[in-house]
């Protein structure tokens, strides 16, 4: 939600770009947290010049070829995704009060913001848009007017503020730095020679340097040329973790694909490999060395309670399965958001997992805060280093599916399962559930799945091609038991998402309890089938299930088994995946429905990577 970027260059160095060149290729990196509107500023002399529009970057840099803009060395930009006020020029950051001489940018949501217009108005200030961002520009303006310091301005205004923000500030009085606030909203700090960034991630500024920094939540950072100084929000110092990014600016390039969502649909084979990479020792026994939680309080553990919001907690739905099976733990799976409002049982045995792929999900973010509160041990699983998630919980399994920029999650999904079947095996092997080979062999089944995904994208067009023949429909069924049933919910999720098309997915032994009355002469549905060689009752109920839609006029897309010929006489379409164990059929066989989804988008002509309405990360409540 919102991307926001900060550069402060040295006017004495001899880069040949300025602050507007370092904003925009920020903005465009991190466009995919929000592209409603999009803004940049930069400090000019004894003013501020700045310009912003409605609509994508792309938008805001038409405007911009319209004139010429300063070169300056100080600026900041926004990339919104809309929560106060519509989507329009008004409404679009920088908000620049002050008699044209500050200007700030915002991520997150002010809750007092109401309270704080009616106090400003009372002392005669003027709104002219309808977001709460423009109230908290004008209290730090009035504040700053009576203190003269932007720092101590932006200090006392951050004390005043309740909610979620991150905040830059620049002022022409002191125009060689940006000030910036964080509170529950993300921020990072990047670190350059002669030349500082800051950014909602790491893209705002991954062009430029690998070298950040993790500001700390409920501080403040004063960021010049050479320097970076944190702050708490009682003015006293501190300090923030220095880190090196892993990926280069090319892994979140779309590398000669037509969307992200597809070049990140076929990085999949190497996001699970780089999950498995480096996580066994040369006795080939599992180590996990970033669970840093005390070994006989995991084997403690009496039940495990997974957090998380969207695919990620479809991850966590098939995870359970694993986990139960190999760990003879009771596991739950809550939607985050709802988590903390059911009065969850919690206690010192419980240990909570939150699954994020951005690692800034408000909603699991306030879960974890909660599970923490109420004394459970929480394991983030993430893909982002240095993010909030990772930083609050007590041990962070780190997934490497690399950026994620396509807003609809795809490979971050199948390492989020890997990685939590990793946790899974790694709490079997210590608590004596499992035995070394046995773990081995499930690892061996694991390091083929790669392949097992490459040989599958080999097929892509094939299933590209029946998504175009059903860009028509009017709605689409998903149909699966066991650890197909989160997988059918994900497939549904992929195109209600980036192909607005009305989508289900059921637990496939559901379906005569009420949703087989949705089946009429001509309606899609996709079936998962679980393996013919494992559990059999499973296959042959699913088979049955096929039969009985088909019977009713469904047009059935089957996803089944190479050799599984059980299926072939109730099937319109057959997608082949690879033979694989059920509990790790989910990583291959929410793939075609990926590509499905995205086929169908395509064919519609849609936006794949920014669906309407959406964004990135959800870092609001
Ligand atoms: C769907 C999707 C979302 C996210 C959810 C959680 O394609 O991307 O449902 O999975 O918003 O996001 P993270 O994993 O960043 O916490």
């Amino acid at each position: 939600m919102c991307g926001i970027v900060g550069y402060v260059g040295s006017p004495e160095e001899n880069q040949n770009y300025y602050a507007l060149d370092v904003v925009l290729e920020g903005l465009r990196r991190l466009e995919y947290r929000g592209y409603d509107s999009a803004g940049v500023a930069v400090v000019d002399g004894d003013g501020i010049t700045y310009a912003k529009k409605a609509g994508k970057v792309a938008a805001l840099e038409s405007e911009l070829a319209k004139g010429v803009f300063p070169q300056s060395k100080v600026g900041i930009g926004h990339t919104r995704w809309a929560t106060h006020g519509g989507p329009s020029d008004v409404n679009a950051h920088p908000h620049v009060v002050d008699h044209g001489r500050l200007a700030v940018v915002h991520n997150g949501i002010i809750e007092n913001f109401a309270e704080l217009k009616h106090e400003l108005s009372a002392l005669g200030y003027n709104f002219v848009s309808d977001t709460d961002t423009e109230v908290a520009a004008t209290l730090l303006g009035h504040i700053y007017n009576e203190v003269q310091d932007l720092t101590e301005a932006m200090r006392q205004a951050a004390n005043r503020l309740e909610g979620a923000f991150t905040l830059l500030a620049i002022h022409p009085e002191q125009p060689d730095r940006i000030v910036a606030a964080r509170r529950n909203s993300p921020l990072v700090i990047g670190l350059g020679e002669k030349e500082n960034f800051l950014g909602s991630d790491v893209s705002g500024f991954i062009e430029f340097t690998k070298k950040a920094v993790e500001m700390p939540n409920d501080h403040l950072v004063v960021l010049t040329a050479d320097s970076y100084e944190i702050r708490d929000f009682a003015g006293n110092p501190a300090t923030g973790k220095e880190f090196e990014v892993a990926w280069d600016a090319a892994a979140a390039e779309k590398g000669g694909y037509a969307s992200f969502m597809e070049k990140e649909i076929n990085d999949q084979p190497a996001a699970v490999r780089d999950t498995l990479l480096g996580r066994l020792n040369e006795k080939g026994k599992l180590t996990l060395d970033e669970l840093r939680i005390d070994e006989s309080l995991l084997r403690s553990i009496d039940k495990i309670i997974v957090v998380a919001c969207g695919t990620a907690a479809y991850a966590g739905q098939v995870a359970r399965y694993a986990i139960e099976h190999w760990c003879r733990i009771p596991t739950e799976v809550e939607l985050a958001h709802e988590f903390r409002y059911r009065d969850p049982i919690i206690t010192e045995k419980t240990l909570v997992v939150a699954l994020s792929q951005s690692g800034e999900t408000m909603d699991t973010i306030m879960a974890v805060r909660h599970a923490r509160e109420q004394g459970a041990k929480v394991i983030a699983i993430c893909n982002t280093i240095g993010s909030t998630i990772p930083r609050e919980s007590d041990a962070c399994l780190y997934t490497y599916a690399g950026p994620e920029i396509a807003v609809a999650s795809t490979k971050a999904f199948l390492a989020q399962i890997t990685a939590a079947y990793l946790l899974g095996l790694y709490l079997a092997q210590l608590r004596g559930n499992k035995f070394a080979d046995e773990v081995q062999l499930i690892l061996d089944e694991l390091r083929a799945m790669p392949e097992k995904i490459a040989s599958l994208l080999e097929r892509s067009e094939e299933i590209a091609q029946l998504g175009r023949d059903m860009k028509d429909a009017s709605s689409v069924l998903f149909l699966g038991r066991h650890v197909g049933f989160p997988v059918a919910l994900e497939g549904a999720l992929k195109l209600k998402e980036i192909a607005y098309l009305h989508a289900e997915g059921f637990a496939a032994g559901e379906l005569k309890h009420g949703p087989i009355a949705l089946v009429e002469e001509g309606q899609p549905v996709f079936v998962i089938v679980p393996s013919p060689r494992g559990r059999n009752s499973l296959h042959a109920k699913v088979v049955s299930t096929i039969q009985e839609i088909r019977a009713r006029g469904a047009v059935t897309i089957v996803i089944a088994e190479e050799g599984d010929t059980a299926v072939e006489a109730y099937a319109n379409h057959i997608i082949r995946i690879p033979q694989t164990p059920t509990l790790l059929q989910p990583l291959v066989a929410t793939v075609p429905l990926q590509i499905f989804a995205c086929a169908v988008a395509g064919a519609k002509g849609y936006d794949i990577d920014q669906p309407r309405n959406l964004a990135k990360s959800v870092t609001v409540e």
